[in-house]
């Protein structure tokens, strides 16, 4: 399901913004224009975003893995029509993988060095949209060079070229985390401060019927509502603290309704959620609740 921005009934000053954001673009930058395609569990995680964007702040998505966070990301790059800039975050996340790197350049005259602009600098002076995912997936020394572009200076001295950038109208900063998550290490407060927080939870009932109906290959409504029982009790598992939080992931349960499509549903199950957890109990506890439901 997707909004149209009628539906959302934003003031008319945003609505103004988001036309002045509006440009032409090229081939290759129509391509990172956002599809859509995220469905909220309140519209104020939608409406919410789009004010805190428009008013150019820094928007945190933060929420469970598999909970929609990059679909809304790449829905926001659709309503304000603007290419997206992405950067995965990791361990191995540098300083080139954000801003760029030099490179030697060669024609049959001369050789120079050249620099090739990273996400961060092509969002900058582009005044396009910056998509940081799983932002504290990053080692806590790599995204201080930040901060510059994440305040109202929206600002930063490229440290390859010695060169002062500084973001056009338009550019914005959008970053996904996934707190408590194995692997990751929660987000100093300097770079929190920065950002306006909207939550995204997993989205339940009549709605996630809805997304596994359009998004998956399953269209058998029976198992449909089944699926969606399951997701609910996954979840309320998950916050119990009986199952680790994948179990309940969205996209785990996408790829699920894919195979129970073709495959008797509990073998579904096996290969989409519980083959993916690491703890026999946990493995017991999904097993125990998919046989009750689909048997
Ligand atoms: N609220 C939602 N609206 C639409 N699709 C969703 C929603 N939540 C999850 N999905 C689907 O589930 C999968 C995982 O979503 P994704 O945005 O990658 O999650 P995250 O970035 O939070 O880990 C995608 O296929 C996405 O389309
Ligand atoms: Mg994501």
């Amino acid at each position: 399901m997707s909004y149209s921005l009628e539906q959302l009934q934003l003031p008319s000053e945003i609505l103004q913004q988001i036309e002045k954001r509006k440009k032409t673009y090229n081939e290759e930058e129509t391509l990172l224009i956002g599809k859509g395609g995220f469905t909220p569990s309140e519209l104020s995680v939608l409406t919410d975003a789009i004010i805190a964007l428009s008013l150019g702040k820094n928007v945190l998505l933060k929420g469970p893995t598999g909970s929609g966070k990059t679909k809304l990301a790449e829905t926001l790059s659709q309503v304000f029509v603007q290419p997206m800039h992405s950067i995965n975050c990791s361990v191995d996340l540098d300083a080139e993988a954000l801003i760029g790197y030099k490179t030697i350049h060669s024609n049959e005259s001369r050789t120079s060095i050249e620099f090739v602009s990273g996400p961060v600098i092509k969002a900058m002076e582009k005044g396009h949209l910056l998509y940081i995912d799983e932002i504290n997936m990053a080692k806590p020394e790599t995204l201080p060079i930040l901060n510059g572009v994440l305040d109202y200076r929206k600002m930063i001295t490229n440290p390859f070229t010695g060169e002062v950038v500084r973001a056009i109208e338009g550019f914005g900063v959008i970053a996904a985390i996934n707190e408590g998550y194995v692997g990751t290490v929660p987000l100093n407060e300097a770079l929190k401060n920065r950002f306006v927080v909207i939550e995204v939870p997993y989205i339940q009932g009549g709605q996630l019927k809805t997304v596994l109906s359009e998004q998956s290959k399953l269209q058998n409504e029976k198992l449909l509502n089944q699926f969606v029982t399951l997701s609910s009790d996954l979840i309320t598992q998950v916050q119990n603290g009986q199952v680790s939080e994948e179990a309940a992931s969205i996209r785990a349960l996408l790829d699920t309704c894919d195979l129970a499509q073709y495959l008797p549903p509990l073998r579904a199950i096996e290969r989409g959620i519980i083959d993916k957890l690491e703890d026999d109990r946990e493995k017991a506890a999904v097993r125990n609740i998919a046989e009750t439901l689909f048997e």
